[in-house]
């Protein structure tokens, strides 16, 4: 008897999903844009088109299973998740994001602007990660990844490569080769005869994955669907596999050659990581210590409008140059603009400042950059936000070498940080001399002379700039 599927309708547009068909999206409003779908093949190890496949169970991680076709269970006690449950990818920065590598029989996707280095990072991953590994080419030809693997110095490693797109086809390829680690370069190329979407549309993004994803999680290999997206973000297709799959990683461009690589979902560890990486002649290279990366040496008299703060981005602390501007705003409703820090915090910042320091920001256009291009979502950065908008704002410069950090309430209080003796040692090593930061360090954090404690902007005002608020006013 024919397994039972389940049909589910997903919009086109958006990927949003119904059991009912309907002829407007709920999700989207797009007329005529659910489509069926059948999701259930894969589920008890077969999938349509490929319905002959093999499972290969690892003796390692889990004890021996029943018959696929019975549905069974196990006992906890016998599982054993810990040894050899990750692989390194070889590269520090990329095994650093995922929390020490890759989870055997995990899905990851990997999402990036075009020529942003997602294809040299897989590759590179292939050659130094030492697994078997089976590349899906469907963008590029193979005599392209293999110029491209000479460039890296790869070329005569054992990856496998292969040009096919078509889903019972990509299956039977890893039936042969079974592979520890798949790569998909790019998932909107995929393509399953029996879904009638072209290639990239969503039910064809979520047949695809699915049944690949299905045939990793059961032979315990690693897939890493690699996808485009565009400025603004994850375009419908590929947003709709974040949901799908066990980690989402974004590969981001700073200035020049350097690389971001944020991990917005983990399912197996921390999303507060960033990995490093400059893109050179060779390929990508592991950033091995950026404090200093986006640090800028400057000596007095310092332009108006800037300071200096550690940020803790994961486990370690960048130093950064927090720059202010503000101007008149000319149309009566001013506005905020920055793509380093969110625009919000910004705002509420100079409300705070406005409030209780009586400096007004109101009739102000804001712009605030961080310098070498990284944005900073942690809140110990208000602080230096509220002393390079003051900064700015009255014309007072800040003196060189001194830096500050701290979280602002609304009431205007500077209060305490998370790994406060880290930030301190990481800015004296860069040269700081004075730090300004909350007067209530945290239980354990011992700091040293050079750190001046403030209860609340004002204070913190004056210890920076030795000027109390309002002994002059601004216009
Ligand atoms: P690529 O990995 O093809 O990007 P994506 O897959 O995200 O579209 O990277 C292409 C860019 O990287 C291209 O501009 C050339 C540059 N590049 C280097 O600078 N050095 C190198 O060693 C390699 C392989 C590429
Ligand atoms: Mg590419």
């Amino acid at each position: 008897m024919a397994a039972k599927r389940s049909i589910q309708y997903v919009c086109s547009e958006c990927g949003h999903s119904e059991v009912k068909w309907s002829g407007k999206c709920p999700s989207c409003g797009t007329w005529n844009s659910m489509e069926e779908f059948r999701e259930s093949p894969a589920r008890n190890g077969k999938t349509a088109s490929a319905s002959h496949r093999s499972h290969r169970i690892p003796s390692a991680s889990s004890p021996s299973r029943p018959p696929a076709n019975h549905p069974s269970a196990l006992s906890l006690s016998e599982l054993n998740a810990g040894e050899g449950l990750r692989f390194s990818t070889g590269q520090p920065e990329f095994d650093r994001v995922l929390g020490g590598g890759f989870i055997h029989g995990s899905t990851v996707l990997l999402g990036g602007e075009p020529g942003i280095g997602k294809s040299t990072l897989m590759l590179q991953t292939a050659a130094l990660a030492g697994r078997r590994t089976l590349y899906i080419a469907g963008e590029e030809s193979p005599k392209q990844i293999k110029s491209r693997a000479n460039r890296l110095g790869i070329g005569d490693r054992d990856i496998r490569i292969s040009s096919e797109t078509t889903l019972s086809e990509i299956l039977a390829v890893l039936d042969s080769e079974q592979p520890e680690l798949l790569i998909i370069d790019s998932v909107q190329t995929l393509w399953d005869e029996e879904t009638a979407s072209p290639p990239g549309a969503p039910t064809q993004l979520r047949r695809c994955s699915f049944a690949l994803s299905e045939w990793c999680r059961l032979n315990e290999a690693t897939a890493v669907f690699i996808a485009h997206v565009t400025k603004e973000g994850m375009i419908a297709g590929p947003k709709i596999l974040e949901h799908m799959v066990d980690a989402v990683l974004y590969f981001e461009q700073s200035e020049q050659d350097l690389r971001f690589l944020r991990i917005p979902k983990n399912r197996f560890g921390t999303t507060d990581e960033i990995g490093l990486f400059s893109m050179g002649q060779e390929g990508l290279q592991s950033v091995s210590d950026p404090t200093g990366l986006f640090f800028v040496q400057r000596e007095d008299p310092l332009p108006a409008g800037i300071t200096t703060t550690p940020v803790y981005e994961g486990s370690r602390v960048l130093m950064v140059e927090i720059q202010a501007l503000t101007v008149a705003s000319a149309g009566g409703s001013p506005r905020t603009y920055s793509d380093r820090i969110d625009p919000r915090r910004i705002s509420r910042i100079a409300a705070v400042i406005e409030k209780h320091v009586g400096l007004r920001f109101s009739d102000q256009d804001i712009y605030i950059n961080v310098a070498g291009g990284i944005r900073i979502n942690e809140v110990a950065v208000d602080l230096a936000l509220a002393i390079a908008l003051y900064s700015a704002r009255t014309g007072m410069p800040c003196p060189a070498h001194t830096s500050c950090t701290g979280e602002i309430s609304l009431a205007g209080e500077v209060r305490p940080v998370s790994h406060l003796m880290k930030r301190l040692t990481a800015a004296k090593d860069l040269g700081i001399s004075t730090c300004i930061g909350p007067a209530a360090a945290r239980r354990g954090e011992q700091v040293d002379q050079q750190y001046l404690r403030v209860e609340n902007l004002k204070q913190a005002i004056h210890a920076l700039m030795k000027h109390s608020p309002m002994e002059k006013p601004v216009p």
